[in-house]
């Protein structure tokens, strides 16, 4: 299993199983990792012939700086996880290759994302929006898989995907 941790090396990647005309999929993921997210992999795995898992804990979609500091980052044993389900790639990136100093540039959803959750978490969704775009820059996959737990967050993901 191939772990990337800069954009660079993740497209490299992921060019290579493109050029040798490999479909590749991702399943965008702040680690943590349980069974829930093996269910997604096993989905993408129908999908297409390489997988790759993103772990990357988003300082952007939290509100409180606490719940941020807090969020459990047991890298290793989502490491493990992924080895042991056939992962192909884990991209983990570090944070200051997805928000360089003087970062300012943001994706910003439509109105799905003023309701609901969104008004209760001013930013949260335009911080959602933001990263899944930068994994999906640097991962280039042909598809993409998430839960539908956060109802919201995928009718906002989908959204952005078609626009
Ligand atoms: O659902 C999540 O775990 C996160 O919101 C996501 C999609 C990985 C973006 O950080």
């Amino acid at each position: 299993m191939e772990v990337c941790t800069t954009p660079a090396e993740m497209t490299a990647w992921s060019d290579a199983h493109r050029v040798a005309a490999r479909r590749v999929a991702v399943v965008p993921t702040m680690g943590a990792l349980h069974d829930g997210h093996m269910a997604l992999v096993a989905e993408a795995r129908r999908h297409a012939d390489v997988v790759v898992v993103t772990i990357f804990v988003n300082p952007l979609q939290f509100n409180r700086p606490d719940d941020f500091t807090a969020y459990p980052r047991p890298i290793d044993d989502d490491l493990e996880i992924c080895r042991s389900h056939g992962v192909d790639a884990v991209y983990a990136p570090v944070a200051a290759t997805m928000y360089p100093e003087g970062f300012e540039t943001h994706v910003v959803p439509g109105s799905l994302a003023e309701v609901l959750e969104g008004a209760q978490r001013p930013g949260h969704f335009r911080g959602v929006t933001t990263v899944v775009t930068k994994l999906f820059n640097a991962t280039r996959p042909h598809t993409a898989v998430f839960g539908r737990k956060d109802f919201q967050q995928l009718a906002i993901i989908r959204r952005m995907t078609t626009d």
